[in-house]
């Protein structure tokens, strides 16, 4: 397995044929909770019996409902209610095996079970490898609004195996893939070129994940409670975020990743108007992103609805709508604030663009 340093351990290889088990193992003398959802619980069994072949017993695997719909209050709930059920101490441990949903939700679980105990993430999505695991944002969604209810809570280790993608439906890599764009797009215009440009069955996995791993690390460390730098990396989220949100709040279903492509091309467009990218760069960002993307269907009516959304961003102050602002490709600036009809312009050159 190779290895990052970092606050968390952050190590990638291939899990159960390395001495992954052993690894864990050190980690608690105690109980161990394994959070799962419904499409990765064959991967937490096999490792549960893993750890059984070692010797080590005292494990309950909690399996959730998939999906962000139950990313919520009740999920959390239950894992709060096994954990007081099977006498969890502050001593004991959880691993979280799943995608953002339940790095999220399994995280902020740890931050809060008796004032916090320790937790280790296996991402089992791209989203999850490459940003949701490692960084230490935990919560859940409430009363419709994103991630509404959270803490900033480091895992102990990441420990991701590029494999588990093989059983990924391709909407949910494309999806994570967005992230990996986002990285590009924020910090390095030779990582933006190669991802952009590499067909997708040709991309190297393990490499790409470093990568992204060591783009949001670097800018995680320099500023872990979000105060200033690391706003860059919700480039693509204050439209994405609302956008995502409205689709929920009507019952209808839009992956992260595609709402946040809807959100980079909108925050690109926005630092156009502000005169902070070039046109030329604006250009070559959406149809590179439309390229790979479906079109998601905003129509001008549903337009207040996402700029209503927009107000309950966490980022806001009372000045306005914070967002992300690009300079060029590969370099981003945080902090900028969006003016109502600079949003509406971006919506509005959102709907004018052919996929
Ligand atoms: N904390 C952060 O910093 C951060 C960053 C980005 C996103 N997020 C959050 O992450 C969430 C989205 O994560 P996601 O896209 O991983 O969604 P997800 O966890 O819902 O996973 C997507 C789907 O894939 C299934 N799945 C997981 N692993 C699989 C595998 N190996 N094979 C087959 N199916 C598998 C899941 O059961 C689910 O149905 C959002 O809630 C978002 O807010 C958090
Ligand atoms: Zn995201």
């Amino acid at each position: 397995m190779k290895s990052m340093k970092s606050n968390e351990t952050i190590a990638i290889g291939r899990l159960f044929e390395s001495n992954f088990i052993e690894i864990l193992n050190l980690y608690s003398n105690g109980k161990i909770g394994v959070v799962c959802d419904e499409n990765t619980q064959t991967i937490a069994a096999q490792m549960i019996q893993k750890l059984h072949l070692i010797g080590k017993t005292n494990i309950y695997q909690i399996t959730l409902p998939s999906g962000e719909q139950h990313k919520n209050l009740e999920s959390l709930s239950s894992v709060w209610q096994q954990l007081t059920e099977n006498n969890f101490t502050r001593k004991d441990l959880l691993i979280n095996v799943g995608g953002g949903v339940i790095t999220d939700l399994g995280g902020f679980a740890a931050a809060t079970y008796k004032r916090g105990i320790e937790y280790i993430n296996i991402p089992t999505t791209l989203l999850s490898m490459v940003d949701a695991s490692v960084g230490g944002k935990t919560g859940i969604d409430y009363q419709g609004f994103k991630n509404q209810i959270g803490a900033f809570h480091l895992p102990k280790g990441v420990y991701v195996d590029p494999e588990f993608l093989k059983t990924l439906p391709q909407q949910q890599l494309l999806s994570g893939y967005a992230e990996v764009l986002k990285h590009g797009l924020i910090a390095d215009a030779n990582y933006w070129e190669y991802c952009v440009f590499t067909p997708f069955l040709e991309v190297n996995w393990n490499e790409v994940i470093l990568k992204s791993i060591e783009i949001k690390n670097g800018i995680v460390s320099q500023d872990p409670q979000e105060i200033g730098l690391r706003k860059v990396l919700n480039f693509g989220h204050t439209v994405g975020h609302a956008v995502e949100t409205y689709y929920i709040n009507h019952g209808e279903e839009l992956l992260h990743g595609m709402a946040v492509v809807v959100g980079m091309i909108c925050e690109a467009h926005i630092s156009f108007q502000k005169g902070n990218l070039g046109q030329i760069q604006l250009e070559s960002i959406s149809k590179s992103l439309s390229s790979r993307y479906n079109k998601v269907s905003i129509k001008e009516s549903c337009f207040p609805e996402i700029l209503q959304l927009m107000y309950q961003d966490k980022k806001n102050n009372s000045k306005g709508i914070n967002v992300t602002l690009l300079n060029d490709i590969g370099s981003a600036q945080f902090d900028g604030l969006a003016t109502e009809e600079e949003i509406y312009q971006s919506l509005h050159y959102y709907g004018t663009i052919k996929s």
